[in-house]
């Protein structure tokens, strides 16, 4: 088999590591690996090369996408499609993993129903693919906010500040609950939770009145406009108020170790589909769920072997 291979949409740390793992495994198999460069982009206008196993070495730890990636709205005209297909059928490319969000696998599933074998594999920040537990790069993302945060926090502290954050993650709140939860943040404001700036308000005083010296809010991109909010908060308590937008960023800097497993195991995974002929799925992970058990049973339960040992032999 031909297996093509993909980077679409805004990257992700850890996209690399899994471009290997589909690259490596590809080849561990007996089939060759063809890279797409820039995305949808890279199939429409042909941009496709063959991969060996070396050209994906030393990228495990790299972040952002080695392939390149973009954003193509004109892709969901059959047309544009249609020159996507006929370049994969010239070159005999038969099947195709997309790396990437929501845009990413609605490509993905256009293409399947033209006749190409996909598999989608969940790599954004934002982690709002609800299929799957996290997606590829959000841990990554997140740790860069946390570490953003603890510093702010380091100078809110010392100034006596009210320290609003804005975090991104499109129209998901995950990035910014999960980074209010790590870094303490006293208000967290998404989609999710809602936007009412009279309750943020009297939320700031019920803060000041408990007397913290320092307060942070963490805001989710696309809720409201954080300088003016800084500004509200400043005009209706006694805390000084500052804004920072994170940005960008978030989108970089080398894969945590959770993404780097994440990613070369889901990378395995849809080869290993394509190989079995599936097409037209998406690759997920559940896995963290919090749960309890008497302390005996703890005890008793005999560990399991990791089945981690297996992916070694396709990754190299
Ligand atoms: O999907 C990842 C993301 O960084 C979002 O959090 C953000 O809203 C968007 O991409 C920004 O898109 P662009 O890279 O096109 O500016």
């Amino acid at each position: 088999m031909k297996i093509g291979v993909l980077t679409s949409g805004g990257d992700a740390p850890g996209m690399n590591a899994c471009l290997r793992a589909v690259v490596r495994s590809a080849i561990h198999y007996g089939h060759e690996a063809y890279g797409v460069y820039d995305g949808y982009k890279g199939l429409v206008e042909n941009n496709i090369h063959k991969l060996e196993r070396n050209d994906v070495g030393q990228i495990l730890n790299r972040g952002g996408t080695i392939l390149g990636s973009s954003r193509l709205p004109s892709f969901r005209e059959k047309e544009v499609r249609q020159k996507a297909v006929d370049n994969l059928k010239n070159i005999g490319i038969d099947a195709l993993v997309v790396i990437g969000g929501d845009g990413t696998y609605r490509g993905g599933m256009a293409l399947d129903k033209m006749g190409i074998n996909v598999v989608a594999i969940p790599g954004t920040i934002d982690n709002d693919i609800a299929s799957t537990e996290y997606s590829i790069g959000f841990f990554t993302a997140l740790d860069t906010a946390i570490d953003a945060i603890d510093k702010l926090r380091d100078t809110s502290f010392s100034h006596q500040r009210c320290t609003v954050v804005e975090v991104m993650g499109r129209d998901c709140g995950d990035l910014s609950i999960y980074s209010g939860i790590a870094c303490g943040a006293e208000i967290v404001i998404t989609k999710e939770t809602g936007y009412d700036k009279d309750y943020v308000l009297r939320q700031v005083q019920v803060a000041e009145n408990l007397g913290k010296r320092h307060l942070i809010l963490v805001v989710a991109e696309n809720i409201t406009n954080v300088f003016e909010l800084a500004k509200d908060i400043e005009n209706n308590s006694n805390f000084n108020s500052r804004a920072t937008v994170l940005g960008y960023i978030q989108r970089g800097g080398t894969p945590s170790s959770f993404d780097r497993i994440l990613a070369s195991k889901m990378g395995v995974r849809a080869v290993e589909l394509l190989i079995a002929g599936e097409s037209g799925q998406a690759v997920y992970t559940d896995s963290l769920e919090i749960g309890n058990c008497p302390i005996q049973e703890a005890l008793d339960v005999k560990g399991e072997v990791t089945d981690l040992y297996s992916y070694l032999q396709k990754l190299n």
